[in-house]
Order: C-alpha cells, then sequence, then structure tokens
C-alpha cells in the first residue's frame, strides 16, 4: 500500500487555540537561561521558579527524544499561572515538535466518540519527519516568454533555464506561469522547481548579472550559476502529524477535510496500516518520530473512561508526552463514586509526575499585572497599580487582571489617557470578585430562586416558579 504524507500546498492545521492563548499573550516562553536556571522575571514570566525549572528539564528531554510516553500534572490553586506555564513550554519547543493545547471538556462536545477524539488529539501531536527525494530542477533563468491570449483566460509560455553546462527550454501551462509572477521570477534568477508539485523557489540572482545591481536594492543575495545537470535529484525533509497522515489516507475524508477541521471518525484499520508503514519507514531510516506535547487542561473534566483510555494510549508504540493541568484538590472522578488526588483515578496518578504552582506574592503579582497593562497597552501610574495589586492579593490575579480593561474604559471616559487610582476604585465597585458575589448572595438568598424553585421578592408574598 502507498501512504500519502503530504496534502499538497498548504496543508492547513487547526488553530481553534486562540481564545486560551490572548489571556496569556505576553508569554514567550519559560524564561530560563541557557542552563535552563529560571530567570526572575524573562519572557513575560513572573516568579513560579520551581514550575518553570522542572518544565525547562521536560523541554531538553522532549528535546533528546527521551520522554514520549510519559505523563505530567501541573497541579496548583486558581490563577497560579498553570496554563500560562502550558505555554510557555509550548513556545520553547523546537519548531518541529507539535504541540497541541486543548480543553478536557472538548473531548465530550465533538460528534465522535470520546475514544475517538482522545485518538486523534494524541495523534495530532506525534510529528513524524520524513525524508523524501525529490526531482528538482535549478538554474539560472535566461529568458521567459509568455503569450497570453486575447481573451486573457489561457496562458502560455517558455522558460529557458541554464547551468554553466547545458541550457534547456520548458513549455510553461497556466499554473506554473502563476507561480512564476508570485515569486516574482525575472531573468537572471537562480530557481529551483520542484518537479513532484511545481512548486517554485528563488535562490537568489545570478553572479553574472552583478552589474545591475544598482538597480536591484541593497537586500539582494547574489549566487553563482549552477554546475551540471539541470535536472538533479534532492533530499527534501518535511514533518506533518500522525493524525494529518491519516486523514490524508482515509477514503471518506481526503485532505480537504484537514482545512475544515470536519475529519469525523477514521477506522481502526486505515490507522492500523499507517502505523504498520512508518514503522517501516523508521526501520529503513526515511522516517524519525518527534513526540509532542498534548496539553490537556482543566483535566479533571475528563471521566472515569476517558482516563483509561489515555492510560492505554499511553502505552501505545507512538505516543507523545502528555501534560495536564487541574486546580482540584481531592475530589471526585467524574464517573466514579470514589474520591481521588487532583480527580484523576489513582493507576493515572502513578504513571504521572506531578510539578506544583505555588501562590504568588505581592511582589509577582504586580510584576505581572505591569505586565498585562504594557500587553494590553495602556498606562497606569504607580498608586493605581498599587491599589490594583492589592485587589489581586486579596482577591485573585486574574480578577485584578480583568479590571485592567475595564478601567481603561472608565479612564477613558473621563478623557484620560492614564489609568488612575480612582478609575480603579470605580470598577472595583461595578464589578464585583467572586468573594463578595457569594457573600452578597449569602445575604440576599431569599431573593434568588433556590434549588426547589422558590423566590421571596419580599417579606410577604412566596412565590413558586414551576
Ligand atoms: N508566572 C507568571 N508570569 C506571567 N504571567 C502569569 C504567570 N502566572 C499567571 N500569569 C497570568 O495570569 C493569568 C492567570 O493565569 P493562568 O490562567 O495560567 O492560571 P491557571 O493556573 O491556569 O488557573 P486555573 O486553575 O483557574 O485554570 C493569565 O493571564 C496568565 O497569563
Ligand atoms: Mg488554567
Amino acid at each position: 500500500m502507498s501512504i500519502a504524507t503530504s496534502a499538497g500546498e498548504g496543508a492547513a492545521t487547526s488553530s481553534n487555540n486562540l481564545a486560551l492563548i490572548a489571556s496569556h499573550s505576553h508569554i514567550s516562553g519559560l524564561g530560563l537561561d541557557d542552563h535552563l536556571q529560571p530567570r526572575e522575571a524573562s519572557q513575560g514570566m513572573v516568579g513560579q521558579l520551581q514550575a518553570r525549572k522542572a518544565l525547562g528539564i521536560v523541554v531538553k528531554m522532549i528535546e533528546q527524544g527521551k520522554i514520549a510516553g510519559r505523563a505530567i500534572l501541573i497541579a496548583g490553586p486558581p490563577s497560579t499561572g498553570k496554563t500560562a506555564l502550558a505555554m510557555g513550554l509550548s513556545q520553547n519547543l523546537g519548531k518541529d515538535v507539535p504541540f497541541t493545547a486543548i480543553t478536557a471538556s472538548e473531548i465530550f462536545s465533538k460528534e465522535m466518540s470520546k475514544t475517538e477524539s482522545l485518538t486523534q488529539v494524541f495523534r495530532k501531536s506525534i510529528g513524524i519527519r520524513i525524508k523524501e527525494e525529490t526531482e528538482v530542477i535549478e538554474g539560472e533563468v535566461v529568458e521567459i516568454q509568455i503569450d497570453r491570449s486575447l481573451t486573457g483566460g489561457h496562458k502560455q509560455g517558455k522558460i529557458t533555464i541554464r547551468t554553466t553546462d547545458m541550457e534547456t527550454i520548458y513549455e510553461l501551462g497556466n499554473k506554473m506561469i502563476d507561480e512564476l509572477s508570485k515569486e516574482k521570477i525575472i531573468a537572471g534568477d537562480v530557481i529551483s522547481i520542484d518537479k513532484a508539485n511545481g512548486k517554485i523557489t528563488k535562490l537568489g540572482r545570478s553572479y553574472t548579472r552583478a552589474r545591475d545591481y544598482d538597480a536591484m536594492g541593497a537586500d539582494t543575495k547574489f549566487v553563482s550559476c549552477p554546475e551540471g545537470e539541470l535536472q538533479v535529484r534532492k533530499e527534501v525533509l518535511h514533518t506533518v502529524s500522525l493524525h494529518e497522515i491519516d486523514v490524508i489516507n482515509s477514503r471518506q475524508q481526503g485532505f480537504l477535510a484537514l482545512f475544515s477541521g470536519d475529519t469525523g471518525e477514521i477506522r481502526s484499520e486505515v490507522r492500523d496500516q499507517i502505523n504498520l508503514k512508518v514503522g517501516e519507514w523508521k526501520e529503513e531510516g526515511k522516517a524519525e518520530i518527534i513526540p509532542g506535547v498534548l496539553f490537556i487542561d482543566e483535566v479533571h473534566m475528563l471521566d472515569i473512561e476517558c482516563f483509561s483510555f489515555i492510560n492505554r494510549l499511553l502505552e501505545d508504540e507512538f505516543s507523545p508526552i502528555v501534560i495536564m493541568a487541574t486546580n482540584r484538590g481531592i475530589s471526585k472522578t467524574r464517573g466514579t463514586n470514589y474520591k481521588s488526588p487532583h480527580g484523576l483515578p489513582l493507576d493515572l496518578l502513578d504513571r504521572t509526575i506531578i510539578i506544583k504552582t505555588d501562590k504568588y506574592n505581592e511582589d509577582e503579582i504586580s510584576k505581572i499585572l505591569k505586565i498585562r497593562c504594557d500587553e494590553e497597552e495602556v498606562e497606569i501610574n504607580n498608586d493605581a497599580l498599587q491599589l490594583l495589586t492589592k485587589i489581586g492579593v486579596e482577591t485573585s490575579l486574574r480578577y485584578a487582571s480583568n479590571l485592567i480593561s475595564v478601567s481603561n474604559l472608565v479612564s477613558k471616559k473621563r478623557r484620560s489617557e492614564i489609568i488612575e487610582i480612582d478609575d480603579i476604585k470605580r470598577s472595583y465597585l461595578l464589578f464585583l470578585d467572586s468573594s463578595r458575589s457569594v457573600s452578597y448572595l449569602q445575604e440576599n438568598e431569599s431573593n434568588y430562586i433556590d434549588d426547589e424553585g422558590k423566590v421571596k421578592f419580599n417579606e410577604e408574598v412566596d412565590v413558586e416558579m414551576k
């Protein structure tokens, strides 16, 4: 069986994690130095040194390909940077290492079984680097001649390409002509044409044209005209995920499904065959497996069936590193009646190494809030930042950070470009944090609809909602 690994030009990978990333847009890495020691504040990351150091080691192990099939749990109280740490880690990974981020509840919201969704995200997180030999035409363009028909629709033409030893004329069709004009190829350029897909790459300007330098601009790269044959075999490397190979080769879906994300369930026979083939390629040295990272946020939302399936997937031949995050303490595992640490069943917990995150101190909260202000491009004065920090310490980092954009609007309303202490006060009064909301509810409990559907509008009238 032949297995396709490329969907042609520009096969898209899904990017449905925008919302997850926006509140972490200030983070551009784990902020480690060359010895994997965390810097106090770097790449948008502040404090949480232990956890960052631990994740730095994880990154190192991923680089060395040592840690496939392991599970890591980041556990800690709400808004202590668990999701932020995972986003930082993803940016420290090499560019070919796949990283997939999901929130546990997504597993239940797809139009497919839980096990299928889990299998897909696992396979999205495994990269296959494939070595392929392709035939390319490489040479200097001598002349391009394009004839346009009067009606404009059909184009045809000729291109003359040479090396130092030979010169050939090739016929051009519509697609190649478009490709040439897209890459702005002109006579004197040294180009490479991939014979398999017609893709044209401009390698530079030929030295023989160096005297036209004045007209070219300073950033022009000069290369020498290739020698020898025009057609040469070249080794190219490309990386796809196992899931992409699945989709491209599953007959019902076809590669277009990669663009819509609507991949449906993939038959297990297809996957078996692909695993077999990839295994063979690996043996023959044609492919290299790159275990990536699957990040499952809010992992306590998974149920017992998902957890046991993850146990199984972790033992698979191809398995990524699974990083999970939760803010739960001892709590019930969904789908069971028993409690366990972090809501994870003990057999999975046993396979997991745990990284904990701690609450931030005042200084760290202040620094993070300042970074968020810069990120949201708002100006804040010192007093206001101090008050905001105090609010952050007493309520939560996330609440304080949400007040930034609100206070910005409040300050704009009084035509000020800078947030002052009164703006923070006003937005603090306008929007409740969770603890004030709880105490308000406790005081006014009878005005709300209760579990029995009863509500009291004033002391005398009892209303029953049915
Ligand atoms: N160490 C840090 N450095 C910089 N920014 C941080 C840090 N920790 C948290 N933040 C920012 O604070 C906010 C809250 O953090 P985050 O969402 O990562 O918390 P969490 O631990 O995932 O919380 P939850 O348990 O509620 O999911 C985010 O905007 C995050 O980017
Ligand atoms: Mg989180």
